[in-house]
């Protein structure tokens, strides 16, 4: 299976608004299924189009029931949106393939409700209350180039300064 290589922090294409997908032809599918190959060889749970270089707005996911759900089915959504969040927040450690080394607990609303297009082209709706929802928020937002440590408080921030200053090095010198 086709595999992709990774963008890392601090490569500018991870800052770049991703462009809207016109429709679901073979090149897209193909990306996907690779997207899904570079994401089960790196072990995520999550991976956008960006970090991989491309900048459409195609994610791919583990469908996680729960946050111990290994065996989830993968997704892939083009053009995903969030339709809604809740106001309540909840609290959940997370990382980014494309920021190794770096973990720092977010705030991320409860409930999410996101619309995106299947590979097929239709319609559809998801609604979660749990880490599936928090996956979908992490990688729309790689869509428009955002990244997790962008929420952080400047005490996270301080103490993840020397692994994002040592990642800024070896993006310079790769
Ligand atoms: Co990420």
């Amino acid at each position: 299976m086709k595999t992709l290589n990774l963008r890392f922090y601090p490569d500018p294409i991870l800052r770049k608004k991703a462009e809207p997908i016109e429709s679901c032809d073979d090149e897209i599918k193909e990306l996907a299924e690779a997207m899904v190959a570079t994401m089960y060889r790196e072990k995520g749970i999550g991976l956008a189009a960006p970090q991989v270089g491309i900048t459409q707005r195609l994610i791919v996911v583990l469908q996680m029931k729960d946050v111990e759900d290994n065996d989830a089915p993968p997704l892939a959504l083009v053009n995903p949106r969030v339709v809604s969040v809740s106001k309540d927040l909840w609290s959940y450690e997370e990382g980014c393939l494309s920021i190794p080394g770096v973990n720092a607990a977010v705030h991320r609303p409860v409930r999410v409700e996101v619309e995106y297009m299947d590979l097929e082209g239709n319609l559809q709706r998801i609604v979660d209350e749990g880490i599936l929802g928090r996956i979908l928020l992490h990688e729309i937002d790689h869509l428009d180039g955002t990244l997790f440590i962008d929420y952080l408080s400047s005490a996270q921030k301080s103490l993840i300064k020397s692994q994002l200053r040592q990642l800024s090095e070896d993006y310079s010198s790769a």
